[in-house]
């Protein structure tokens, strides 16, 4: 039976918002494991956007239980915000779970956020200033506060205090900035704290258990494969393991859990925040010049390239197979769903970055050093474009214009995984499964299969 995790196989806002609220209706418990209120997830309800920045996109099903693991850090302020809103779109957020162990952001990680990037100037890393670095560098030097600290005013006002003596001094002596009191801290901190704790839960048991009863778990990734503390773009990276081994760590369900790997994937790519993007279009306003200019500034305004958490103007550029293909493989990629196809329709030709080339050499996987991806240049294949055709209403591969078609599968080539999921568009219905993946023959197989396996993946 399928677990299923999904991951951004990018750099970030790939559309997994909108997949995992597409495929959650077929799982008993939609789980985030890391990143925090960093992430921008967009779902559509009714005629609304609604953007989630840290309750799994599973919310949105009566049926799936939303549970923020042990490997999230949490921002409780953010946190009662969300599910008030929610509420007031008539969602309930009463099955919410909420992992004991995550930790806190602080309101002193945000301004050591934004003070260790305006110290940065130039080199900054372009971070959303939520506090995620400096709440991770709390858990990994085990002076961090946890959601189960909540639970004792007394525990919790220690903490502080002993976290203030640091925080204090180094906010003042080395960035000349403000300082908190133990007093502020719990005033503002403690009230939410009696709104969680119903939500609050062990939930590596709750998970375990329910591995045991035979249900079904989607695992929500945020932010993307390039933005891994490990095996992204470091230092231009987020703090936490993006990629699909982090589920296991984040959530307390062991490896062998995992049944499938869905990496979500843009038709091209953005980025937003500083460091190396091979194939970026870079803006005229950047210092962009020519048709790559123009590209650029067309892939932004027919994508709606903005962030969701921060309206930072996302940075655009032609697909990298190359990233594709280190995507593939740091996560174990079993599927791709294929997402903003229908961006493409305004191009007579697209680009595809098939590898790169530096110093006279050619890199057809992602190279060992950091320095090579600055100064890459994208080696690109030209195929020709579907300029003119709306391909927002396809409801099947079939109905795709041929160049259409022709695109996916030279994408599936050159990553080598098959994209199981074509998106077109925003909506939920905008989207189908891809014709390479067939129905098995036995009609007592597909009847067994859990719905997820039988709509979108029956190899
Ligand atoms: P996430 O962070 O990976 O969940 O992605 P975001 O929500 O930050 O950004 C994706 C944006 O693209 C959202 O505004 C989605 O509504 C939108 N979107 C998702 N899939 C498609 C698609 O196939 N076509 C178009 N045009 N927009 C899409
Ligand atoms: P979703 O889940 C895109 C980027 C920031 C910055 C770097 C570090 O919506 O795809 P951080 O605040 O995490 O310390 O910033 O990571 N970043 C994202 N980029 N999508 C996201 O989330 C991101 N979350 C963080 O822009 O470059
Ligand atoms: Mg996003």
């Amino acid at each position: 039976m399928p677990n299923v995790v999904l991951v951004g196989a990018q750099w970030g806002d790939e559309g997994k918002g909108k997949v995992t609220d597409l495929i959650a209706r077929d799982f008993d418990y939609v789980v985030r494991y890391q990143g925090g209120n960093n992430a921008g997830h967009t779902v559509i309800h009714g005629d609304k956007k609604l953007a989630l920045h840290l309750i799994p996109s599973g919310i949105m099903y009566e049926k799936a239980v939303p549970v923020i693991g042990n490997g999230v850090v949490v921002n409780p302020q953010v946190l009662v915000e969300e599910m008030r809103m929610l509420e007031g779109e008539g969602l309930s957020c009463e099955r919410l779970k909420i992992s004991c162990d995550a930790h806190v952001i602080m309101p002193y990680h945000i301004e050591l956020d934004k003070a260790s990037e305006f110290r940065l100037g130039k080199n900054e890393i372009g971070t959303t200033n939520r506090g995620i670095g400096p709440c991770y560098q709390d858990k990994a030097a085990r002076s961090g506060i946890r959601i189960q600290d909540l639970l004792d005013e007394h525990v919790f006002r220690m903490k502080v205090e002993a976290a203030l003596e640091v925080k204090n001094a180094i906010l003042k002596k080395v960035y000349g900035k403000r300082t908190f009191t133990v007093d502020e801290i719990c005033e503002a901190y403690l009230p939410f704290a009696e709104i969680i704790r119903p939500h609050m839960a062990e939930t590596a048991q709750l998970l375990n258990d329910a591995l045991r009863e035979g249900k079904h778990i989607l695992f929500e990734g945020a932010q993307g494969t390039l933005l891994d503390i490990d095996h992204g773009t470091y230092p231009f990276v987020t703090s936490s393991s993006c990629c699909a081994g982090g589920a296991a760590t984040g959530s307390g369900v062991g490896p062998t859990a995992i049944d499938r790997v869905l990496g979500i994937q843009k038709a091209y790519v953005t980025r937003v925040g500083a460091g190396p993007f091979p194939t970026e279009l870079v803006y005229p306003e950047n210092g962009g010049e020519g048709q790559d200019a123009i590209d650029g500034d067309l892939l932004c305004a027919e994508g709606r390239e903005y962030g969701v958490t921060t309206g930072r103007k996302r940075r655009c550029g032609w697909f990298d197979a190359v990233i594709a293909r280190y995507a593939a493989e740091v996560n174990g990629l079993t599927d791709i769903a294929l997402t903003k196809l229908d961006v493409l329709s305004a191009f007579d030709t697209i680009k595809v970055c098939v590898a790169y080339e530096c110093n006279g050499k050619r890199y057809d996987y992602f190279p060992m050093q950091q320095s090579v991806l600055f100064h890459a240049k994208p080696v690109y294949k030209t195929m020709p474009g579907w300029k003119g055709e709306d391909i927002t209403k396809a409801k099947s591969f079939e109905d795709l214009p041929a160049n259409a078609q022709a695109y996916i599968e030279e994408l599936e080539r050159l990553s080598g995984v098959k994209a199981t999921i074509i998106s077109v568009g925003p909506d939920r219905d905008q989207t189908f499964t891809s014709r390479l993946r067939r129905r098995p023959k036995s009609k007592s197989a597909a009847s067994s299969a859990h719905p997820f396996c039988s709509k979108f993946i029956v190899s």
